[in-house]
């Protein structure tokens, strides 16, 4: 939490405005600028975002089917079924547990209203491939980019690329707002009818001179997803902070040596740029995507490793929370029951072969 929290908020709490208003507005400035996006809406939560995402992409399509990956938090797939819609499970990559884009083409069917990524850990899925498959089939697709805030795709920010871009500013979350989240729009009417749905579907900004609450019209029923000017000033506050760290960092990265390195893997803070220029920026550390598979390579063949640079059980509570939920994911799916195995399983059959 920055510092300049304590004072944002008691500036906030006591200005006679605490709703929705001009710190929110600031607040969806800020994030669109760091983003270089035109445009960005605030909600309440993460799994909020996600929610109006998936309203958009259904649509009221009867039947509706949304493919997704099974390795993520359950926000991402409950509100696929708190729109109706079926959940198609695609595999994912087991080195990095993101959604296969392999594994989405051959599930899309004409009841498919969207496919949805999760950049899991802060690392970015194979976006372009994704969105280059919702495009062929003419299909919304959806990133679930919680744990990915200035993550970078390409040498883009993620939040530039797909139809829908669902953040998180939980608790745990690179930038916190204590619970908050944006969604990305590409489209501008989606972006307006966003807007709408996540205040009861009533235009706040309208300057009819009715009360909003009970004399507009309603075009489409809505929800109470919007944020308060109290968590936007907490999450102003900590983006700030949050940027001028990692820009910090990036400043004064220096090359590193261990025992994990001694293993083969090679330093990802030594390393140019990614060959497709992707970082993941889980725990502000800058980590192009070639280097976390050979990172994961390498860990699965030294299990205890895994903990001294975050990924595995006992880094932290959050990545001890992630951990667990892989583990759990893959005994439903009926494969091996935690990740380390399924690593080594994965460069025993590949030495097989
Ligand atoms: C992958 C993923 N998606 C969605 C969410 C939901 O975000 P929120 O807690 O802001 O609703 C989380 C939260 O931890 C998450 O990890």
């Amino acid at each position: 939490m920055a510092d300049s929290v304590k004072a944002a908020v008691t500036r906030v709490l006591y200005s006679g405005y605490i709703g929705e208003g001009e710190e929110v507005k600031a607040f969806e400035r800020e994030l669109a600028a760091r983003l270089g996006t035109p445009r960005v809406m605030t909600v309440n939560s993460g799994t909020s975002a996600l929610h109006l995402a998936c309203h958009m992409s259904v649509d009221g399509a009867p039947a509706a089917e949304i493919i997704t990956t099974p390795i993520t938090c359950i926000a991402t797939n409950a509100s696929i079924v708190h729109n109706g819609a079926r959940i198609v499970w695609a595999d994912v990559d087991p080195l990095t547990g993101n959604i296969d884009p392999a594994e989405i083409e051959p599930l899309i069917t004409d009841k498919t209203q969207a496919v949805m990524m999760v950049h899991w850990g802060g690392n970015p899925c194979d976006i372009g491939r994704i969105c280059g498959i919702g495009r062929a089939n003419g299909v919304r697709v959806i990133e679930d980019a919680a744990h990915a805030l200035g993550a970078m795709y390409q040498g883009q920010p993620v939040g530039r690329h797909s139809d829908f871009v669902a953040f998180s500013f939980q608790a745990i979350k690179q930038v916190t707002s204590i619970d908050g989240g944006c969604l990305v729009c590409k489209a501008p009417e989606d972006d307006a009818r966003g807007r709408l749905l996540r205040w009861y579907g009533i235009d706040r900004e309208t300057h009819e001179p009715a009360d909003l609450r009970s004399e507009v019209d309603v075009a489409e029923a809505g929800y109470k997803f919007h944020m308060n000017n109290v968590a936007a000033a907490v999450g102003r506050e900590n983006l700030r902070q949050r940027f001028g760290l990692l820009a910090l960092h990036d400043s004064r990265r220096k090359p590193r040596r261990g025992p994990l390195q001694a293993a083969g893997a090679r330093d990802r803070r030594i390393q140019g740029p990614c060959p497709q220029r992707c970082s993941s920026r889980l725990r502000g550390i800058p980590a192009p995507v070639a280097e976390m598979r050979r990172f994961l390579r390498v860990s699965s063949l030294h299990p205890g490793r895994m903990v001294g640079v975050g990924i595995g059980p006992g880094a932290r509570r959050g990545s001890r929370h992630q951990a667990r939920e892989i583990a759990v994911l893959h005994d439903r799916r009926g494969k091996p029951t935690s990740v380390r195995r399924s690593l080594r399983q994965r460069l025993t059959d590949d030495r097989r072969r």
